[in-house]
């Protein structure tokens, strides 16, 4: 053999190295166990990473990683890659940083190894200004490593914290997802989780019997449904895997990819200047009449298009992202079609959540209302009504971004200051000529400002005085021109001209700038 052969053949050899090690580190757990995954409808770590990125984008990193475990015969089973797959790749041509469990491999669960693996590129994210998505399909913490496996957790869980505000985070939930492992999910910014597959929980059904003796399967604990109706943990449900991809794509869309940067803004065919002329008719005559929010909302945006967030949670409240004049914007609704559009505590927290990120993230923030107040009762004040309403209030007035408000009908009490007002910074307050500003309705406030005029009042003439002076206070009152008259409110506007106003005030607000005072951090009320 020449020497010239020689060297052919040991590249050939070095070659076939490298690709028999990228083959066994893509046999995952292998056919078996990858099956097992494909019958349940759920795809593996690598079909997942390649459906969300754009096609031929995904660059692996440490893709030889191995665990260091030696207890349990773990040395006996050392599969390259250790079972996550990490790396970055684009959407939409813009670069994220990506993480992936496989299931197949250790169910999933988290080594020391591949929790570095996680922390490399959440460090690389922050680094180049990027999101992180992590894909999420995990029996927890890895039993055999014990506290090498909690110290990855919580190397993570400082990685999100810090992240939070300067790059989204996005989570997506497509197995199991137990134990303290929920907690990266839960910092990060929006959890999606799949309809049949995904379960969260940080104690699972086996110690609630032990502890509780309640009986609860896995999926009512800590199902999608779960989570998006009831505990409002997660912000999307998806029908399957490729649902959830496709949903985490369609998010990106409207984010910037870090704090320094505006969202992307897309060109748009919707005129700007359209007027909706079924907007002068969609609030009721009679003011206890609902109707819905989300009409508007999609009269009023481009092309009728709206990313509702949340969507199954204190459904009293809407939020989401939309465009106007191609721009993303974070939407905020009340929703009279659901308790009247009351405020209660979760509607609250929901709302305050999303104004936040929209604040973090230079997303103009555009708020519809209709709210009658509070929420009364018992239980709402003894869940802390005033420091979860609270959190609404603080959120709306920290944020900094550019806030139009429209008051299509009631702004009264205290929810009237939360919801956007001109008194916390709003830039721009619109109200339809239908709109109801004061402190509380006509009802109410007669009963109190009258009451004991009315029980002078012989029975047989009480009704009647009191229909008097409800039609008194309306008129004074339940109007916008009162509002008007000091300047908090900058227009009253026609309804049917409400796409065409949001946008002379968006653009004239394109070079806002406004900070807080300097400091440490707020104390919102937690
Ligand atoms: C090591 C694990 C594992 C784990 C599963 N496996 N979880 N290996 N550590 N945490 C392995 C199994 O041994 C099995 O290996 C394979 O993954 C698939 O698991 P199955 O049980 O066969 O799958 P399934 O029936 O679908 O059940 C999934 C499951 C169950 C519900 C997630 O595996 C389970 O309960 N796992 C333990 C969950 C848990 O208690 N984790 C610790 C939580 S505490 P083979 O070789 O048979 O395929 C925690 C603390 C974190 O996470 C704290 C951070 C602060």
């Amino acid at each position: 053999m020449s020497p010239e052969e020689k060297l052919n053949a040991k590249a050939y050899d070095q070659m076939e190295e490298l690709r028999k090690r990228n083959a066994q580190a893509e046999e995952g757990g292998g056919p078996e166990r990858r099956e097992r995954e494909h019958k349940q409808g759920k795809m593996t770590a690598r079909e997942r990473i390649e459906m969300l990125l754009d096609e031929g984008t995904f660059e692996e990193l440490d893709k030889f990683v191995t665990h260091h475990c030696t207890d349990f015969g773990m040395e006996e089973q050392k599969p390259v890659g250790d079972g996550f797959v990490t790396g970055y790749g684009r959407v939409d041509g813009r670069l994220v940083y990506v993480f992936a469990q496989d299931f197949t491999v250790f169910g999933g669960s988290l080594s020391e190894s591949n929790a570095l693996k996680i922390c490399k590129v959440m460090d690389l994210a922050m680094r180049n200004g990027a999101p992180v998505i992590g894909l999420n399909d995990s029996g927890g913490a890895r039993i055999q490593e014990g506290v090498m496996s909690l110290a990855g957790y919580a190397d993570i869980f400082l990685r999100n914290t810090l992240a939070s505000g300067v790059v989204p985070q996005i989570s997506a939930v497509m197995g199991p997802c137990a134990g303290g492992a929920v907690y990266s999910p839960a910092i990060t910014d929006f959890i999606l989780m799949t309809q049949e597959t995904s379960y969260m929980f940080v104690t699972g059904p086996d110690v609630i019997k032990t502890v509780t003796h309640e009986e609860v399967t896995k999926h009512e604990l800590g199902g999608a449904m779960t989570h998006n109706a009831t505990s409002g943990v997660a912000h999307f449900v998806s029908r399957d895997d490729a649902d959830c991809l496709g949903m985490i794509r369609e998010l990106l869309s409207f984010v910037p990819s870090n704090n320094m940067e505006d969202p992307p803004r897309r060109a748009t065919t919707d005129p700007w200047d359209r007027a909706d002329q079924s907007l002068n008719t969609i609030v009721p005559v009679d003011p206890m009449v609902p109707y819905d929010i989300k009409d508007v909302i999609t009269a009023v945006v481009d092309e009728h298009y709206f990313f509702e967030v949340h969507e199954h949670f204190a459904k009293n409240i809407v939020v989401g992202f939309a465009r106007l004049d191609g721009r993303p914007v974070g939407i905020v609704a009340n929703q009279p079609a659901m308790l009247a559009g009351c405020l209660d505590i979760n509607a609250s927290v929901k709302g305050a959540r999303f104004v936040r990120f929209c604040d973090a993230f230079n997303i103009p923030l555009i708020t519809f209302e209709d709210v009658p107040g509070f929420l009364p009762g018992t239980q709402q004040e003894f869940g802390g009504i005033i420091k979860h309403g609270a959190k609404l209030l603080f959120a709306f007035a920290e944020a900094t971004v550019p806030k139009i408000t429209v008051i299509t009908r009631k702004a009264y009490g205290g929810a009237y200051c939360v919801m956007a007002s001109k008194h916390i910074r709003t830039d721009t307050n619109y109200a339809w000529p239908t709109a109801e500003i004061a402190v509380m309705g006509p009802e109410g406030a007669v009963n109190i400002v009258y009451r004991r005029e009315l029980d002078k009042t012989p029975a047989a003439e009480r009704e009647k005085l009191r229909q008097e002076k409800i039609a008194e206070f309306r008129q004074r009152f339940a109007n916008p021109y009162v509002s008007a008259e000091r300047g908090y409110i900058d227009a009253v506007i026609e309804p049917s001209q409400t796409r065409p106003k949001l946008i002379a005030a968006l653009r004239a607000l394109e070079n806002k700038r406004d900070t807080n005072p300097k400091k440490k951090h707020g104390n919102i009320p937690l």
